[in-house]
């Protein structure tokens, strides 16, 4: 059985402000019932497959994980703490550590908890399929089909595009730069990194040995200075804040000759923006997604979101509005992603 690794420990900013430091994205509703964590934890729910998850969580949103688990009834194996956020290559390294100190032939299959998936169906069956390699250590990742030349994705060039089988990665470049992105949707032969990663958890450690051994050097130190809180493990805040802080993108990804792939079509979209929110969201014809409390006339194509306040729009074309209780964001849908940079700004003010 393979154990789901829940990476929650990310921030979220471009969605601000609904996504807040002290209630990030990926507990949030963004559609439906559910937050995109809760999603992400009932997709690997079925225990025929999968083992009770580990999750790793930074310390603030330890007790929203917990809540967020029991309303969908989802106990977790190991709920691990972290005191800071250090990216997602150190607490790969301590699930890996821990998963294998219960079993030293752990299969982890990491879970970024900021997807949606439309056919969990084709997810299961990629996840299946890609287990085999892991056996002889390769390093599975799961491609999508590129549409935009997004810049905020890892690209993938497999070794023998076209099929659906296992492929080795002939290049893996995390976040490529616009005019780069461009080449590579061009040349048609690259993939979008989902994020999600099948590996055993020793191979993962081998290649964090290699290629970011501090990751793993402060790693372990955590969890020897680690201690239980609850239904918590706590990790050493000394030890682990000497973790270099990177993603595992950068540190094993790009550089690894184990990495394989196999393009998965499954509806994945990465929320990461308003405009992705739009983009899935529930369009009238006019191209509207409304939210919360909201009302237009003569619009087009636009994301209201309303928090408790009714947000209307007369006249407007491809605009952004979420109010909250306190901060209304207005902003065009191609401006979304420069959001982060307002935000920190505004933490800088404060
Ligand atoms: N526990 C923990 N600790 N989780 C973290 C941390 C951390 O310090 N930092 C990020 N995460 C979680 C986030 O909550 C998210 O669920 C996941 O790890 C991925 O982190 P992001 O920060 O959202 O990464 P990204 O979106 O910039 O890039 C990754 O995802 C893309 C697809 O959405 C990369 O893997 C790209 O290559 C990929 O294309
Ligand atoms: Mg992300």
């Amino acid at each position: 059985a393979i154990t789901p690794v829940l990476l929650c420990g990310g921030t979220g900013t471009r969605l601000w402000p609904l996504s807040r430091d002290s209630y990030p994205k990926q507990f949030i509703a963004m559609q439906g019932e559910l937050s995109l964590f809760q999603q992400t934890a009932l997709r690997v729910s079925d225990r025929a497959s999968y083992r009770r998850p580990i999750v790793v969580v930074n310390e603030d949103h330890r007790f929203i994980a917990v809540d967020q688990l029991q309303a969908i009834d989802i106990a977790p194996a190991t709920l691990i703490v972290e005191p800071v956020g250090r990216n997602t290559a150190p607490a790969a390294a301590v699930a890996a550590l821990h998963a294998s100190e219960q079993d030293g032939d752990a299969k982890l299959l990491l879970m970024p908890a900021d997807h949606v998936i439309e056919d969990e169906a084709a997810f299961t069956a990629a996840v299946t399929s890609g287990l085999e390699a892991t056996g002889s250590g390769r390093i599975v990742l799961f491609g999508i089909e590129p549409s935009s030349p997004a810049t905020g994705y890892g690209y993938i060039r497999q070794e023998q595009p076209g099929g659906s089988a296992v492929s080795r990665v002939a290049e893996f470049v995390e976040k490529p730069d616009p005019v780069t992105a461009e080449r590579y949707l061009a040349a048609g032969d690259y993939l979008w990194n989902s994020g999600i990663v099948l590996v055993a958890a020793r191979q993962l450690l081998s290649e964090l040995e290699r290629h970011a051994p501090d990751v793993v050097t402060a790693a372990r130190a955590s969890l020897v200075d680690g201690e239980r809180d609850l239904d918590f493990l706590r990790l050493g805040a000394e030890a682990f804040g000497r973790a270099p802080s990177i993603s595992i993108d950068h540190s094993v990804l790009e550089k690894s000759d184990h990495a394989s792939v196999i393009r998965v079509r499954c509806g994945w979209a990465d929320l990461g923006a308003w405009s992705a929110v739009w983009e899935i969201g529930d369009q009238d014809a006019a191209g509207n997604v409304l939210a919360g409390q909201a009302v237009c006339d003569d619009s087009h194509n636009c994301y209201l979101r309303g928090e408790g306040i009714l947000v209307a729009a007369v006249g407007v074309e491809d605009m952004i509005v979420v109010a909250t209780e306190d901060v209304v964001l207005v902003t065009r849908k191609d401006s979304d992603q420069n959001i982060k940079q307002l935000v920190e700004r505004l933490k800088q003010e404060k």
